[in-house]
């Protein structure tokens, strides 16, 4: 198993590019289960997930290709048949968001056979409300053998009401009423910038989407959707994992090909931190000098502080002058990365969805393990803040969801390599 190991103490400068999110194009990696004809993709991520959803939908029977073959970032996809509309327990157990074929392929294929996700690391993770929405269009759902068993003629527009904001949720009922009979309604959608990427592409396919980048989605059914070309957004969860790490080391960066209008609630509590920041476009030139300042948060649904970079602030904190609370609502149990940031040194306690972190003067490398994507992000950042050597292990879990970050922090100054 790979790990990455770190000397820490040198300052990032330099630029960094950021890579199409990953939450953006898993879903729409699905959406062309929608469509028999061609789906053009550019600034597709180059990452593990992709890559198991890549071939989750080529054993049902997607032609995928690279059209330029040393370019991995434009795809193309084409779902002319799907002779297997099914995805196994082996895919799904590693990537829950394999639960997003559900809908295209009970809308399309009017049958799905997907396993259930198991547990998470972050929390229990049910999909109870997929399938209630998916029912409420009319599917009949049984779980079997560990199984959505999924059927329905063609679905029925119908309004739903989610119990609370679902991300995957919002999407794979979004992607089933593009074709369903009739109006759907979505009350309580989700409002991240990845839900307005998927449904731009949808809307691209011939979908009848209104309520944009609102919490009500409306969705006018269509007979059948058609090929379409989408260049994936940037990822605000890389973007704003970079500009933690400066905040941690100090120095200067440039974020180049990000989106700083979808990261507002981050910015706002990095400058509070103490980072300098001048923000064009698509572009951050961010600086810092100094300890950061302690910076109380709460994790919430989008434009909120979002529950993927909790972990990577969480160092911020660490290393803060002063003392901070953080509480986490999106999650049952997002605090696995504490108890090893402790090990480098830190302060911080849990209690029940807040973690209170007294800030040190400085964190000292140790071997530590992570436990989940952002947690491992997060060991990451303290440890090229950390004095002396740190060693992150079980780092399968980084690569899921950035493309190339070791690469990347090279080119910003970092001590870092991976062992094999
Ligand atoms: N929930 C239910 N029932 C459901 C669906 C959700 O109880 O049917 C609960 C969840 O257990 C959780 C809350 O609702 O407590 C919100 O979960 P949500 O469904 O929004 O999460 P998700 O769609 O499974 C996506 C991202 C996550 C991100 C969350 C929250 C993808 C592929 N994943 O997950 O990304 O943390 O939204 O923003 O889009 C990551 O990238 O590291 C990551 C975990």
């Amino acid at each position: 198993m790979d790990k990455l190991r770190m000397i820490g103490g040198t300052p990032l400068h330099g630029e960094v590019l950021i890579a199409g999110a990953k939450n953006a194009a898993l879903p729409i990696l699905c959406a062309s289960l929608l469509s028999a004809e061609p789906i053009e993709l550019e600034n597709v991520p180059d990452l593990q997930d992709v890559r198991t959803m890549l071939k989750i939908l080529q054993q049902m029977g997607v032609t995928v290709s690279f059209p330029e073959p040393t370019k991995r970032s434009r795809i193309i996809l084409q779902a002319a048949h799907i002779p297997r509309p099914e995805a196994t327990y082996e895919m799904v157990k590693t990537m829950r968001a394999s639960i997003l074929v559900l809908g295209p392929l009970l809308a399309r294929m009017h049958s799905a056979k997907v396993s259930l996700p198991g547990g998470c690391a972050i929390g229990a993770r049910p999909v109870d409300q997929h399938i209630k929405g998916l029912k409420a269009m009319g599917a009949s759902i049984k779980i079997k053998g560990g199984y959505i068993q999924a059927q329905a003629e063609r679905l029925l527009g119908a309004t739903i009401l989610t119990d609370m904001i679902t991300v995957t949720g919002t999407e794979n009922l979004l992607m089933a009423a593009c074709l369903a009979q009739g109006t759907t309604i979505l009350e309580n959608a989700a409002r991240e910038p990845e839900v307005g990427d998927l449904a731009e592409l949808l809307v691209k396919m011939g979908a009848q989407i209104s309520g944009l980048g609102t919490e009500r989605l409306v969705i006018e059914g269509v007979e059948r959707l058609h090929g379409a070309q989408h260049t994936i957004i940037p990822d605000r969860i890389e973007a704003g994992t970079f500009l933690c790490a400066v905040a941690a080391t100090g120095g200067e960066i440039l974020v180049k090909h990000c989106r700083p209008d979808n990261l507002e609630a981050l910015l706002a509590k990095l400058r509070e931190a103490g980072l300098k920041m001048a923000i064009g476009p698509d572009w951050i030139k961010a600086s810092m000098a100094g300890r950061p300042q302690a910076v109380s948060f709460a994790t919430s649904e989008y434009p909120a502080f979002p529950t993927d970079m909790q972990a990577q602030f969480m160092v911020l904190n660490a290393l803060a002058s002063g003392s901070a609370t953080m509480t986490e609502t999106i999650f049952e149990n997002r605090f696995m990365h504490v108890q090893e940031l402790n090990r480098l040194g830190a302060e911080i306690a849990i209690d029940g969805n807040t973690a209170m972190a007294q800030g040190v003067e400085s964190l000292s490398g140790a071997i530590v393990m992570a436990t989940d994507l952002r947690a491992s992000a997060s060991l990451v950042i303290a440890g090229l803040a950390a004095q002396g050597e740190t060693q992150v292990e079980r780092i399968y879990h980084l690569d899921r969801g950035y493309d190339r970050m070791e690469q990347k922090l090279t080119q910003l100054g970092a001590n870092i390599q991976r062992m094999k």
